[in-house]
């Protein structure tokens, strides 16, 4: 196992905080002085357009940022992912997520197998079973399409397929639906089932390893709820035959554990698979897509996959000054260890990614949020960061305050659409021209602020002017495309993939594991007992957790 280069002790490390100690942001002098900056600092991505002028950075900053990418060793490391190289060293497993946006005549043999043709074989597999589904020629057990589709899944198995079902709503197929149940709160499945009619839902029941406590108890529940309606209503007998054949008819599974699929009872004609070497973070471009196949159709899905990879292209082959994710990613190391920021802010001017900033918020942080670098030896700078966000303008209303005039730097991506799904007008007006002046008006109120002197010129009270200063000099990322398209989301989850690789390479992760999830998983199991009433397994807890526990009980109805 090669040794992570630790950053901090490079060349560019060194000038990079040379250069941080020196520079004092002046984004409106900078723009002054440069007419060309917002040129030189705006790139295309596909069908990206990609604004990094509002960053506080300049032509040596940007440069030493690019010097240290290759001192850390990122070109080889960036090579040994797309090549299948095992980089995931805690789990020894190759990083192929890109494989599952090639082309079909693209070549990949990893380990003798040929990657491709197995991505391509699942794919025809699942855009078959899509068309069945949404030509009503795949029926429910008493012959009535399909209406609605029920994904059963949580954090990888679920955040892709939800946030991209959502992004593409206009794609949709009228007639079917998705919904998504992830939560182990009861109350979610609970919700999602209530109004169903269970002769026309099929159950995807997504979980990579099929392990999953959240995922098989849901799935378990669903499975229930369908069995009883059915049989209440009389649409089939109440035999194990009857419940098998519903079970065949209503239930499919994705996962690379086709043997616990079929212990779980669904037949594996019924399943879709993949493999370890995609992340489930990383693994909406496989099977675990399913319900966002069925609902915008193989076409629309195949347009999403090329996004994906024109992006993977782009990062793989385009010199570092132009390399978007690699200057996003080298840039979110500048804020986060030369300017101590901890947060990132994504802020959609699109109501469709409405949960692009919790699907970003697994990519990232279960990638980045680690503490050893994939030796096994302790980080030697400051590592992640909390994503967060909400659609704009809701945002503009909500916590932008504290972007434009709390303490605390906090880098935000804009990302806007320029053609709306619903070009709507209130009398004369576009209101989505309206939206994007929002837009607009936040990152140049961000950039350049409002001084003293602007504020009193306004006629301002001489007591509240500090209190309507903008001190400007918050930095920004704008991406706009030209239209919410299935390609433009691949482009945008391809960027985030990237960025977060390039973050992970400098700090020397291993960005592919998620080893930080599993104690809580494995105490949560111990402490089931004492919630369910064992006084042994309560005693043994600590004296906060037993006081809880047992004002819980008392409670309990
Ligand atoms: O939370 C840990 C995790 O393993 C995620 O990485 C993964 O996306 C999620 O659980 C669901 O896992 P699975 O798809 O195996 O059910």
């Amino acid at each position: 196992m090669n040794t992570p280069v630790d950053p901090t002790t490079t060349e560019a490390w060194a000038d990079l905080q040379t250069l941080k100690d020196a520079l004092v942001p002046d984004l409106r002098g900078w723009f002054e002085a440069d007419p060309h900056r917002a040129e030189e600092l705006t790139f295309d991505l596909a069908d990206l357009r990609v604004d990094l002028s509002k960053n506080l950075i300049n032509e040596d900053v940007v440069a030493a940022l690019l010097r240290l990418a290759d001192q850390v060793g990122l070109p080889g490391r960036r090579e040994a992912m797309f090549s299948g190289e095992r980089i995931n060293t805690t789990e020894n497993r190759a990083v192929l997520h890109t494989a599952l946006r090639l082309p079909s005549d693209a070549e990949l043999v990893v380990d003798g197998q040929d990657v491709v043709a197995d991505v391509h074989a699942v794919q025809d597999k699942m855009f078959a079973f899509a068309e069945k589904v949404r030509s009503g020629e795949r029926k429910g057990v008493t012959g009535k399409p399909i209406s609605t589709v029920v994904n059963i899944g949580i954090g990888g198995s679920d955040l892709g397929p939800v946030m991209v079902y959502e992004a593409l709503l206009p794609y949709k197929q009228d007639g079917l639906t998705c919904r998504f149940v992830s939560n182990i709160d009861p109350s979610d499945v609970a919700e999602k089932v209530a109004d169903l009619d269970p002769t026309t839902t099929l159950f995807i029941v997504a979980s990579k390893t099929f392990t999953t406590l959240e995922t098989l108890t849901n799935a378990r529940i669903a499975r229930d709820w369908l069995l009883n309606a059915l049989v209440e209503a009389g649409a089939i007998e109440d035999t194990d035959e009857a419940r098998k054949a519903a079970i065949a008819k209503h239930f499919v599974a994705v996962s690379t554990a086709l043997d616990k699929v079929a212990d779980f009872g669904i037949d594996p004609d019924n399943a879709f698979g993949f493999w370890d070497w995609v992340g489930g973070r990383y693994s909406v471009a496989s099977a675990v897509g399913l319900p966002v196949v069925i609902a915008i159709g193989p076409d629309g899905f195949r347009d999403f996959l090329s996004g994906f990879h024109a992006v993977d292209e782009h990062f793989r082959t385009v010199a570092p000054e132009g390399n978007v994710p690699l200057l996003m990613g080298m840039l979110n190391i500048w804020y986060v260890n030369f300017w101590n920021a901890h947060s990132h802010a994504v802020l959609p001017y699109a109501q469709y990614l409405h949960r692009f900033p919790a699907y970003l918020q697994q990519l990232t942080m279960e990638s980045n949020g680690k503490s050893v670098r994939w030796d096994g030896s302790k980080v030697t700078t400051d590592t992640g960061e909390i994503y967060w966000g909400e659609p704009g303008t809701n945002g503009q209303h909500a916590f932008y305050q504290l972007i434009h005039q709390g303490t605390r730097l906090i880098p935000a991506d804009f990302i806007g659409v320029v053609n709306p799904a619903h070009p709507i007008k209130d009398g004369d007006t576009d209101v989505h021209g309206l939206f994007m002046a929002n837009f607009f008006a936040q990152t140049a109120a961000l950039a350049f602020g409002k001084t003293a002197d602007e504020v009193r010129a306004e006629g301002t009270d001489e007591a509240i002017v500090p209190a309507r200063v903008f001190a400007g000099n918050k930095p920004t990322t704008s991406i706009l495309a030209p239209v919410l398209s299935p390609s433009v989301v691949g482009q945008l989850i391809a960027l985030y993939e990237h960025i977060t690789f390039v973050e992970g390479i400098v700090w020397g992760l291993d960005s592919f594991d998620q080893w930080g999830v599993e104690l809580g998983k494995k105490l949560a199991l111990e402490i089931a007992p004492a919630v369910f009433g064992d006084a042994e397994a309560l005693a043994k807890q600590d004296p906060s957790t037993q006081s809880l526990v047992s004002w819980y009980l008392e409670k309990r109805d």
